[in-house]
């Protein structure tokens, strides 16, 4: 018989109990991941968490201590040239080398890659261009701001479009206008079909791209899901509710707090207070709890004008699974 060639596989990345030991550290611990393809999946947890061993692992560059991973089907390990050809990881295969202006670089890699000048060129303006970095192109890289040097990272790690591109941290210590310029290009990326798998310690940063986010500390997966899923599986969120007369604010907070036996913040708004909702608070879910208290309001004679339940925050969820506060 021949061999069965690996069943195409949906999954980008497949990781069981994956293991990656320094002397005492453990630092993966025996990681699950499923990440489909075509997505951006955050990978999302505070300094010394595991993240960039387990990228390395996965772009063949770290061998696993224990478990298997798979790339697009194939095994990091056995497979690991397979693997290679498919991935890039952004300040890893593709350096950049500080001397070189942003163009020399870009041809460079271009032809390391194989491709002939003129097609090195070509992609190289092309890059630069589509990252905001045409009129640095004659510029040593070492001139470059914090920003332009992620850009043209991003940039050297796409020469050759991969089907997964690993973006490690790709705006820690940018300042908020190079970090939405970096955004833009995530978007830009997965666009184009390529599956992104992000690291980032910043918990706006996964909300904003990830469809999919995995929360990891010390080296375990603590939490896996949909932003939703993560939101809900925390169990709160917040009851936002406009009046019609400012007048019957009081009277509000009072059944408010009657009800949801929660904190009631009144807003500037004269009209609008907010209250949270504890989600374990009864055998009521939070959305329930919210229909009671809405109903509470109308029975006490308080005309509302809008009424609204919010989901938490990823700082509150990382919050609530570490028991800690979230690095940001
Ligand atoms: N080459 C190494 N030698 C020894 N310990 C390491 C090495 N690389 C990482 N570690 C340790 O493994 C843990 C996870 O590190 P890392 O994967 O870099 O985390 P993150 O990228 O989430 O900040 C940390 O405790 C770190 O000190
Ligand atoms: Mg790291």
């Amino acid at each position: 018989m021949t061999p069965q060639p690996p069943p195409a596989s949906p999954l980008a990345v497949e990781t069981h109990a994956l293991v990656k030991v320094f002397g005492t550290t453990r630092a993966v611990d025996g990681i699950d991941l499923r990440v489909p393809a075509g997505t951006v999946y955050g990978v999302l947890g505070p300094n010394g968490a595991g993240k960039t061993t387990a990228v390395k692992m996965l772009a063949t560059l770290l061998r696993p201590d224990g478990g298997e991973a798979r790339v697009f089907g194939r095994d990091v390990v056995r497979d690991a040239d397979a693997v290679r050809g498919r991935v890039s990881l952004t300040g890893q295969y593709a350096s950049v080398d500080e001397d070189l202006t942003g163009t020399e670089n870009l041809v460079l890699l271009g032809r390391l890659l194989g491709h002939s000048r003129a097609a090195a060129r070509d992609r190289s303006a092309q890059l630069l261009e589509a990252f905001g970095l045409s009129g640095a192109a004659g510029r040593q890289v070492k001139h470059y701001s914090g920003g332009m040097r992620r850009r043209i990272d991003i940039a050297a790690s796409i020469l050759n479009t991969p089907d997964l591109l690993f973006l490690d941290e790709p705006t820690t210590g940018l300042d908020p206008r190079s970090r939405n310029q970096v955004w833009d290009i995530v978007r830009a990326v997965v666009a184009q079909g390529t599956t992104v798998l992000l690291t980032t310690q910043y918990l706006d940063e996964a909300d904003q791209l990830a469809s999919r986010i995995a929360v990891i500390d010390r080296g375990r997966v603590i939490a896996e899901g949909t932003k939703g899923e993560l939101k809900a599986s925390v169990g709160s969120g917040a009851v936002h509710v406009r009046l019609r007369e400012p007048g019957q604010r009081e009277r509000a907070a009072r059944v408010l707090t009657g009800t949801l036996g929660a904190t009631v913040q009144l807003d500037p708004d004269p009209v609008a207070l907010t209250a949270t909702v504890d989600g374990h608070r009864t055998e009521l879910g939070a959305a329930e709890q919210a229909a009671r208290a809405l109903s509470e309001l109308a029975r006490a004679g308080v005309t509302v004008d809008n009424f609204a339940l919010g989901q938490p925050s990823l700082d509150e969820v990382f919050l609530a699974l570490t028991g800690k506060e979230g690095p940001v």
